[in-house]
């Protein structure tokens, strides 16, 4: 992981209000999270007023808002503004979604926007998801096989790839791990929702000849089992993927090879 400066209180204080645009009739108040680890102060909570006749409807458009016209400092992450690239996740009113598909007009009142929780943070709405992308690359997401290569491709039924549906969609956005308190606590070795989403996904594909040793690599008290079951990570998923349920499958697997 990479080194951070990490806040001497990570409990936010009053920021600065900034001051509306002029002649605005309509307006939105946001609190945004902001932390700078080149001044070393505590992060705090700044205030923007956003022109809702001179912006886009979702909460991203008003923070690109802020950002073009307002405070150009505020750091945040976003890629395809159509939530497929998973790249601007984060706390939105306490929900963890992406700004990108978070309509403004979903919630009444001031609209809080904070980093993924309980993440480090690099800058104000960037959190540090290195350990997060290692621990997909542990569960090996890519076809492993030990037969000669055919001279085409893998080919598989249409219904082995079905049962891919509700497991290929996920973009990685970390909305699941970052909302799972099974993961706040042992996040280092507890792999996650998402991590164990896409391991289910790799351990079920008809194509993959290496099942036996993707379950021998998750029999681990750590790595699996700190699912408890909570279903944040099902309620959150701005995808509507269900990684408590692929997680709980994946228990059955390990049972019904113990059982075999
Ligand atoms: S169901 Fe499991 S993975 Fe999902 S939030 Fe709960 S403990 Fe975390
Ligand atoms: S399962 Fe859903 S919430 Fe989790 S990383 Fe994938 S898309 Fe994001
Ligand atoms: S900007 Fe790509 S998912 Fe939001």
């Amino acid at each position: 992981m990479a080194q951070l400066v990490l806040p001497k209180n990570s409990r936010p204080g009053k920021g600065k209000t900034w001051p509306r645009a002029e002649g605005a009739k309509h307006v939105r108040e946001f609190h945004v999270y902001r932390y700078d680890p080149d001044t070393a102060d505590n992060p705090r909570i700044d205030t923007y007023f956003v022109d809702l006749d001179d912006c886009g409807p979702m909460i991203l458009d008003a923070l690109l808002w802020i950002k073009n016209k307002v405070d150009p400092t505020l750091t945040l992450r976003r890629s395809c503004r159509e939530g497929i690239c998973g790249s601007c996740s984060m706390n939105i009113n306490g929900l963890n979604t992406l700004a990108c598909t978070k309509g403004m007009d979903d919630s009444e009142g001031a609209i809080k926007v904070y980093p993924l929780p309980h993440m480090p943070v690099v800058k104000d709405l960037v959190p540090d998801l290195s350990n997060f992308y290692a621990q997909h690359r542990a569960i090996e997401p890519w076809l492993k096989t030990v037969s000669e290569t055919p001279k085409t491709e893998w080919t598989q039924s249409i219904e082995d790839r079905a049962k891919l549906d509700g497991l290929y969609e996920c973009i990685l956005c970390a909305c699941c791990s970052t909302s799972c308190p099974s993961y706040w606590w042992n996040g280092e070795k507890y792999l996650g929702p998402a991590a164990l989403l896409q391991a289910y996904r790799w351990l079920i594909d008809s194509r993959d000849e290496t099942q036996k040793e993707r379950l021998d690599d998750l029999e681990d008290p750590f790595k699996l089992y700190r699912c408890h079951t909570i279903m944040n990570c099902a309620k959150v998923c701005p995808k509507g993927l269900n990684p408590a349920k692929a997680i709980a499958a994946i228990k059955k697997m390990m049972v019904e090879r113990k059982a075999a």
